[in-house]
C-alpha cells in the first residue's frame, strides 16, 4: 500500500505541530479568566499543561491542513479537542473511578487539588472547550456558521452520552460482569474523541460526505486500536515513561482487550486496526501520508 509507511520527516512533522499547539494552549493558561476563582483556573491548567502526548489536537491539526484550514482556524478545535480529554482523564483519575495517583508523569488533580476542585475543573474544561471554541471560530468571520455548529456537534457527541460518559459508564462494570465487551466500552470511551478529533475539522472545512465518511471509518479503527495499545501499555509499559501507574487495569478487573484476548492476540488485533484506519484513507483523494504515519507511529507507541 502506498502510503503504509512511516513517512521520514513524522516525528518532525508531529514536533512541531504539538510546540504550535502547546504555545497557544500556553498563552490560553497563561491569560486566565475573569471572575474565575484561582484555584479552579490553577486546577484546570495544572492538568491541561502537565504534558501529555497530545495525539489529538495533533491529528485535529493535520486534518485542518490536509483539508486547507490555515492555523488560527484550526486551533480552537485542536484545544477544544484537548480540553475535552484532559477533563475525561482528570475524572478518570479520581477516587471514584479508576483511583488513580499519577498522571502525565505529575500527581493527580484530585491529588494537588482535592476532589470537588477536581471535579469542577473538569466539568469546566468539558463546557469551556466548546464555549472558546464557538467564540472564537465566530470571530474570525469568514468561516461558514453552519459548519461551525456542525463541528462542535460532532465534539459535544464525543463528550456526552453518546461518547466518553457511555464509555466510561461500561467500563465501570468489573471483568466478571462482561455485558460489555472491550470493543464497546473502546468504541465509546476512547474513539468517539479520537473520531471527533478528525472529523470536527473537515466539517469546519466543509469537507465532502463522502471524505467524512472516509475519515470516520479511518478514526474508529485508529482509537479502537490506540484503547488496544492502551490495555497492552497497562500490562508491559513502565511507569516512568508511561506517566502513570501500570498494572491497574487488572487489579481493577477492567474488561480490556487484555483480559478478553491475552496480550499476543490483543497485539495482533492493535496491528490490524491499525492497518484498517490506513486502508480508509485510501477513498480520499488528497495528500493524507502523515495521517497513515499516525496509524503506524500510534501502534509501535511506548508510551
Ligand atoms: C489516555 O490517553 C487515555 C485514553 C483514552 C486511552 P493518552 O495516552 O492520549 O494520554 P495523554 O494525553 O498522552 O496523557
Ligand atoms: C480512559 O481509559 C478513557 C478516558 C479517559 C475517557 P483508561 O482508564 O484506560 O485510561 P488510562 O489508562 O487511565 O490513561
Ligand atoms: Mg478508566
Ligand atoms: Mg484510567
Ligand atoms: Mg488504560
Amino acid at each position: 500500500m502506498r502510503d503504509n509507511v512511516l513517512q521520514k520527516d513524522f516525528i518532525e512533522y508531529y514536533d512541531n505541530k504539538k510546540t504550535v499547539f502547546e504555545e497557544h494552549l500556553g498563552n490560553i493558561s497563561k491569560k486566565g479568566l475573569p471572575n474565575v476563582p484561582n484555584t479552579l483556573w490553577e486546577s484546570m491548567t495544572y492538568s491541561l499543561m502537565a504534558g501529555g502526548k497530545r495525539i489529538r489536537p495533533v491529528l485535529t491539526m493535520t486534518v485542518g491542513e490536509v483539508f486547507g484550514l490555515r492555523e488560527e482556524e484550526v486551533l480552537p478545535l485542536a484545544t477544544a479537542v484537548e480540553m475535552i480529554h484532559t477533563a475525561s482523564l482528570i475524572h478518570d483519575d479520581m477516587p471514584c473511578m479508576d483511583n488513580d495517583t499519577l498522571r502525565r508523569g505529575k500527581p493527580t488533580n484530585h491529588v494537588v487539588y482535592g476532589e470537588a476542585m477536581a471535579l469542577l475543573a473538569g466539568d469546566a474544561l468539558f463546557l469551556y472547550a466548546i464555549e472558546q471554541a464557538i467564540r472564537n471560530l465566530t470571530a474570525i468571520g469568514n468561516l461558514d456558521k453552519s459548519n461551525i455548529m456542525e463541528a462542535a456537534k460532532t465534539l459535544l457527541e464525543a463528550a456526552g452520552p453518546s461518547g466518553i460518559c457511555s464509555g466510561q459508564a461500561m467500563d465501570m462494570h468489573e471483568a466478571n460482569n462482561s455485558f460489555f465487551s472491550p470493543w464497546k466500552i473502546a468504541y465509546y470511551k476512547t474513539a468517539t474523541l479520537i473520531k471527533a478529533a478528525v472529523v470536527s475539522p473537515a466539517q469546519l472545512a466543509g469537507a465532502s460526505s463522502d471524505d467524512i465518511k472516509a475519515l470516520t471509518s479511518y478514526a474508529s479503527h485508529l482509537g479502537v486500536a490506540f484503547q488496544m495499545v492502551d490495555d497492552i501499555l497497562d500490562v508491559i509499559g513502565e511507569k516512568n515513561s508511561l506517566g502513570k501507574n501500570p498494572g491497574k487495569d487488572e487489579a481493577q478487573g477492567k474488561n480490556t482487550f487484555i483480559a478478553v484476548y491475552g496480550l499476543e492476540e490483543a497485539v495482533k488485533l492493535a496491528r490490524l486496526h491499525s492497518q484498517k484506519s490506513i486502508g480508509a484513507l485510501s477513498k480520499i483523494d488528497k495528500d493524507t501520508k502523515y495521517l497513515a504515519s499516525f496509524a503506524i507511529y500510534l501502534e509501535s507507541r511506548t508510551y
